[in-house]
């Protein structure tokens, strides 16, 4: 099977490189990919806003499976163009994307259907977002509508911060015309956890847990991110809690998208927050996550390739199960003064001394330049390790991120931690 992967970061790198080892696959594109993935996949130039040229790139390289990673092309309809040309593919169309490119759909689409999620108000005049957080106390929850790559959400505590929020998000439009209206939430308080399940359009199956580090400094301080850092499997979801996570959240929403009259064909991410135990959803995105997905494909022992393509043709099986071996760790190494402003251009050294085989150093956004790989982005490297234990595979991805971090770059050190501290950690 020739495979081809949409996006460049390291979620596309942990994807090539789980598509590339089934034995199913000859060849695994990505496009446009970036150059640290090389070893793991050939690259081809596209611009993913430019859906004619995805299918032409699709319809050239043969591909037997197309797989989306990022949300923006999922939510401008790439899979609806790609299934209308006959390709096999891997990701939910526009309207089953909406659960993740409008939080305003999501959150309507949950009280039809009756899933657990924070109360919210939507707002489209700044002057009245502000006049109501005023009013509540600034304890809230402000978030731009539309996709924000991670970073339209801002958790307050108080109306200074709240006002800042929506004045950053409506009135600056930092995250452009996705801040025509905002979403202002009740804050919840509780251990989050992210959820993964893969559904066929009617059928669906579990893939599994992984924890994320959403801010950008240690003890969950600092501004949103994209993502800092995950492990897998958390070790405090347990059969009972995910019992009541497929109960009370995926059926209702696989089930709903259907009846609705857009079936959801692809991978569904629900952000979940343990409120006194009980999940509740914070958002659901229509696509792997990054970087837990670097986590959760690193310690996947079945074959992913059948699951993705049968699903992707409305087939999956009935009595699927995913099989797992160790637990595993993924630190993301970015850039100085990520998530904001940051340099690109930076020297990557030491990569060759962490490869092993339970060590993988998935490229997000590194280039070459002069023979020699450089930063091209935010969020640059993940080093993700498995270990016998969640504690082995910790020490295994710091000792290399320790290596190959350049002058200037910043991980998180507390990715896992509290998971290792089982006191810590609700029951
Ligand atoms: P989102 O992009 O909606 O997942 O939000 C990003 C992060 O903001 C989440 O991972 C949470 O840490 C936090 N967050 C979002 N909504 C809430 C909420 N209602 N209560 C508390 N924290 C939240
Ligand atoms: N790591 C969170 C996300 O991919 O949205």
């Amino acid at each position: 099977m020739r495979v081809l992967v949409l996006g460049s970061g390291g979620r596309e790198h942990a994807l090539c490189w789980a598509i590339g080892r089934s034995p199913l696959v000859s060849q695994v594109v990505c496009a446009p990919g970036n150059d640290g993935m090389r070893g793991d996949a050939r690259l081809a130039p596209v611009d993913l806003t430019d859906l004619p040229s995805v299918v032409k790139l699709a319809l050239e390289e043969s591909a037997d499976l197309v797989v989306v990673g990022p949300e923006d092309p999922l939510a401008a309809g790439v899979a609806d163009v790609l299934r209308e040309a006959g390709i096999v593919v891997f990701g939910p169309g526009r309207e089953a994307a909406q659960l993740e490119s409008s939080k305003l759909f999501a959150k309507q689409f949950m009280e039809r259907h009756g899933i657990p999620t924070a109360g919210h108000r939507v707002f489209e005049d700044a002057d009245a977002a502000e006049a109501w957080v005023g009013e509540r106390g600034g304890d809230c929850v402000v978030k731009a509508d539309g996709l924000a790559a991670g970073k339209g959400v801002f958790v307050c505590t108080d109306v200074d911060a709240a006002r800042a929020a929506v004045d950053e998000i409506m009135r600056d439009r930092r995250f452009g015309a996705s801040g025509a209206r905002v979403v202002i939430e009740e804050r919840l308080v509780g251990e989050e956890i992210s959820y993964y399940a893969i559904c066929d359009g009617e059928r669906w199956v579990p893939l599994g847990s992984a924890q994320d580090f959403k801010r950008a400094l240690d003890g969950d301080r600092g501004e949103n991110t994209g993502g800092m850092g995950a492990y897998s499997p958390v070790p405090f979801v347990d059969a009972a809690l995910e019992r009541r996570i497929h109960e009370q959240i995926l059926d209702p929403v696989f089930s709903g998208m259907r009846a609705e009259g857009r079936p959801y064909r692809g991978v569904l991410f629900a952000g979940l927050i343990l409120v006194d135990g009980d999940p509740v959803v914070i958002e659901f995105n229509c696509r792997f996550g990054d970087p837990e997905t670097q986590a959760l494909l690193f310690r996947l022992e079945s074959d992913l390739v059948p699951v993705l393509e049968a699903a992707a043709e409305g087939r999956l099986p009935d009595d699927l199960e995913f099989r797992y071996g160790d637990p595993s760790v993924a630190v993301v190494i970015a850039s100085e003064g990520y998530p904001r402003s940051y340099p690109k251009g930076v020297p990557i050294e030491g990569l060759e001394a962490v490869e092993g085989p339970d060590l993988k150093c998935f490229h997000a956004a590194s280039r070459l330049e002069g023979g020699a790989l450089v930063t091209n982005g935010g969020r640059v490297l993940c080093a993700t390790a498995r270990g016998a234990s969640l504690e082995a595979a910790r020490d295994r991805a710091y000792a290399a991120a320790e290596r190959i971090a350049w002058p200037g770059a910043q991980y998180r050190r507390d990715i896992a931690l509290r998971a290792l501290r089982s006191d810590e950690t609700p029951a």
